[in-house]
Parts: C-alpha cells; sequence; structure tokens
C-alpha cells in the first residue's frame, strides 16, 4: 500500500561496454588495417525503399519495385563501379518518432541494409543520422481548411493562437518552428495526412505543417518556409562510409548531365513532377586517408539534461556530448553521439538487468551516462568513471507513508524504481 519511488542510482556516471568487445580486443594483436580499394569493392550496398512512394518507388502493376529512387540508385552506383540493390523495408526500420524525438528504426542500426534514400535532411535529424549530398529540393508548407477560416497568417512570427498539426517523424515540426523563429501554442501531432486532414476539417486544428504542394480537399497557403539543410537525400547510419563513394560519384552525374537527363526522363516516364536540385551543392569530399577509420558510436536517449537532451531547436546537446567529443578528439579517434532508446543499451526484466539489443547487436559501441554498479558488471564492461554517482530515495509530496531512510528495515515499503 505504502508506495515509494525509490531513486534509482542517477543512471549517469560511466560509459559502458559490452564485454565481448572489450575481450575480443584485448586477445587480439593489432587487426590489420582493411586492405580494401574501393574500386573493387565486393559488397553489395543494399538501399530501403517501403514501396509507397509513386513516383519514387512503388509496386508496379506486375508487381515489380521502380520508380525514381531505382533508376537514380543505379545510375549512381554505375558511376561509383559499386554493386547495389534496393530493398523493400518499412520506413520505420529507418526512422522513428517516440515521445518527439527522432531515432533511428533498426534496419538502419543493425546494417540491413545501408542507406534510406528520399529522406530530408534537417537539424533534428543530423543528431540520429548522416546524410549524402541532397538531390531533390523540398520546402515547408502551410495548410488550411478551404476558405482559410481561422485567417491564418503564415508570414506573422505568433502563431500562438493557432492549433497546428503536423505528422509524425515529419521535419516540419515544432522544433522546426522554433529554427523559424515562429511563437507557437498548441501542436497537435498527426498519425498520417488522412488524420491531418480531418483535424483541419472539423476544426480542432486550424493549420497544418508539412512539404506538400497539394493536398485534394484542402487549401495550400503559396508560403514556403525551410526546415531543410539542403533537400532530400539518402539516409544512412552515422558513420557510414556510403556518403563518401556516393557524393563523388553524384557529383560526376551532375557534371556530365547524366543527372538532369534522368530526372527528364522520369518526369516523362512516371509522368510526375520530380524536384530534382537544379544545381545541388556538394559536401567537402572526405579526407581519403582517413575515411575508412571506424566511427565509434556513443549511444544518447535525448532526455537526459544537462547529460544529454534535444534543445529547443532539435540540436542534441549536454555535457556527455562535448565530454565524448574531447576525449576522442585526445584519443585521435572518430567519434560519434546518436539518439537511441536508453532500452538499447540496458533493461530490466523481472528484477534482473540485461543488456540491450543495440549494445549487443553492435549498433552503437558505448552507453554514456550509465552507473557503474556490481549487477551490471555481470553483463557489462565499462570505462574508468567520469561523474560522481548517489542514490536518492523519493516520495510523493509531504511523505505521506513516512518513509524514514535511515532505518535499515523498509519491509513495510514497496519501492518503485
Ligand atoms: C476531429 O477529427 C479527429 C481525427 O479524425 C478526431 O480524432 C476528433 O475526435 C474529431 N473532433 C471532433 C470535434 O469531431
Ligand atoms: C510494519 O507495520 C506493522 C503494522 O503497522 C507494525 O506493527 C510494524 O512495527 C512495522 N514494522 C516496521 C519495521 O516499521
Amino acid at each position: 500500500m505504502a508506495s515509494m519511488m525509490y531513486g534509482h542510482f542517477s543512471l549517469l556516471f560511466v560509459l559502458l561496454f559490452t564485454l565481448d568487445l572489450t575481450l575480443a580486443c584485448r586477445r587480439c594483436p593489432d587487426p590489420p588495417k582493411p586492405v580494401e580499394d574501393e574500386s573493387h569493392d565486393k559488397k553489395t550496398w543494399l538501399f530501403a525503399v517501403d514501396g509507397r512512394r509513386q513516383p519514387y518507388n512503388f509496386l508496379d502493376n506486375d508487381g515489380e519495385l521502380v520508380g525514381f529512387d531505382v533508376d537514380f540508385m543505379h545510375a549512381v552506383c554505375k558511376a561509383a563501379k559499386k554493386q547495389c540493390k534496393m530493398v523493400l523495408s518499412e520506413f520505420t526500420e529507418c526512422i522513428y518518432t517516440h515521445r518527439d524525438i527522432n531515432y533511428p528504426g533498426r534496419g538502419l542500426m543493425a546494417e540491413w541494409f545501408d542507406g534510406c534514400p528520399g529522406f530530408v535532411t534537417a537539424v533534428d535529424r543530423e543528431d540520429t543520422f548522416d546524410f549524402t549530398d541532397p538531390y531533390f529540393d523540398t520546402y515547408a508548407s502551410y495548410t488550411v481548411a478551404p476558405g482559410n477560416p481561422s485567417s491564418f497568417d503564415p508570414t506573422s512570427n505568433d502563431f500562438s493562437q493557432f492549433k497546428i498539426t503536423h505528422l509524425t517523424g515529419a521535419v516540419t515540426n515544432s522544433k522546426c518552428l522554433a529554427r523559424l523563429k515562429k511563437k507557437v501554442g498548441t501542436i497537435i501531432v498527426a498519425a498520417d495526412l488522412p488524420e491531418a486532414k480531418a483535424l483541419l476539417l472539423n476544426r480542432t486544428a486550424d493549420v497544418l505543417f508539412s512539404p506538400r504542394s497539394k493536398i485534394p480537399g484542402l487549401e495550400v497557403l503559396p508560403y514556403r518556409g525551410r526546415c531543410d539543410n539542403g533537400g532530400t537525400a539518402i539516409m544512412t547510419k552515422k558513420g557510414s562510409r556510403l556518403a563518401s563513394w556516393w557524393n563523388p560519384a553524384f557529383k560526376s552525374l551532375v557534371e556530365s548531365g547524366e543527372f538532369d537527363r534522368l530526372c527528364d526522363a522520369s518526369r516523362a516516364k512516371y509522368n510526375s513532377r520530380i524536384r530534382c536540385k537544379t544545381s545541388p551543392t556538394h559536401s567537402i569530399p572526405s579526407d581519403s586517408e582517413h575515411h575508412h577509420d571506424k566511427v565509434w558510436l556513443f549511444s544518447a536517449s535525448g532526455r537526459r539534461a544537462p547529460f544529454n537532451y534535444v534543445d529547443n531547436e532539435g540540436r542534441l546537446v549536454g555535457f556527455n556530448v562535448d565530454f565524448v567529443q574531447k576525449v576522442c578528439e585526445v584519443a585521435g579517434r572518430k567519434c560519434a553521439t546518436v539518439l537511441t532508446e536508453f532500452t538499447e543499451c540496458t533493461y530490466t526484466h523481472r528484477n534482473v538487468n540485461f543488456p540491450g539489443r543495440g549494445l549487443m547487436g553492435g549498433w552503437i559501441d558505448a552507453c554514456t551516462g550509465y552507473g557503474d554498479t556490481l549487477d551490471r558488471e555481470n553483463s557489462f564492461d565499462f570505462t574508468d568513471a567520469y561523474l560522481m554517482s548517489d542514490s536518492f530515495y523519493s516520495v510523493a509530496p509531504g511523505n505521506p507513508s513516512g518513509f524514514d531512510s535511515t532505518k535499515s528495515d523498509f519491509s513495510n515499503f514497496t519501492f518503485s524504481k
């Protein structure tokens, strides 16, 4: 009956490594440098699409996966002399949103495939993914019910009187509105377009924030804003080598005019408006000597301010993020912090702490901010500790059960952790 909150060890102190990762390194001599000539890469690079995005990727009448994404992938891979294949996968294996944070999908993290075509680059996705150079243009628009019944003005900086909806996982979200310096009130996240449409038509929401130029039955206002960092691109796992050969090959297609020809041909073939970038921007080529270096991935849930959290505008920041960068700099290693749910590091089942799928499956190399405890040493290795750790007891306001933490018999109390 008496319910006490047991202050779980404030979980924020040490980096934790899987046992076998560290053991493997201790037993082996220095691994040989990968002898790899990029032009004779034997790997088949896999790209994943969900087959529901005509004209980009869809199943034709015969059931064959076709579309611009498929044609474009083959053109770039041919120029790069790489073997590539497209596979069908639900989009949630690439990305999903949980409690307003974008997390990378299992398929990308577990390397079922290497890239997800057709994702918009944005500040709040760069905490989670790497991207190739963008190949499509995109924008953000505001859509209202016919006749704009709430008189919504997209040029105003104060949207606080309006109820705004956006689709889950979209880059047209509250973080983008914050970057655009808009003052917002109510935000309603819609599961899909039909739901967003219903919200506008029954006046639960006043405006839909999306990248669309046309939505049947609604009015897309002419104003255009930007949530993206350059457009639509191939999204990869952080630290992926894909962009290091994809970008130069894509650049060569742009320079030879082949990309423009592919876009024109696709517009005719798929009878569709395809927003190819007219002047794609190219990233600085990665340092060829280092682009095979392993990028060590450190996981962060994004929910532990001030250690790691997603700020108002969508950037992953915090002490642990800065600390990892600093140690990696000193160690001369490439490192990145990637958002993943904490259960990918560790979870508790029937009172036993088990190591998570992400750590054991090699999605990530380490998890920042975990207390180095005896029961965790059954499953994990730890780096040297870098933060102090304390344990606390929390009770409901006023301590209604009269819990006394100085006593040694807690048998009358129920603990939650
Ligand atoms: C408006 O539509 C949404 C989405 O279909 C629904 O959940 C909600 O209950 C509706 N509200 C009203 C007032 O009809
Ligand atoms: C536990 O509760 C019982 C019944 O209220 C009481 O008699 C007993 O002294 C309590 N034990 C402790 C250790 O507080």
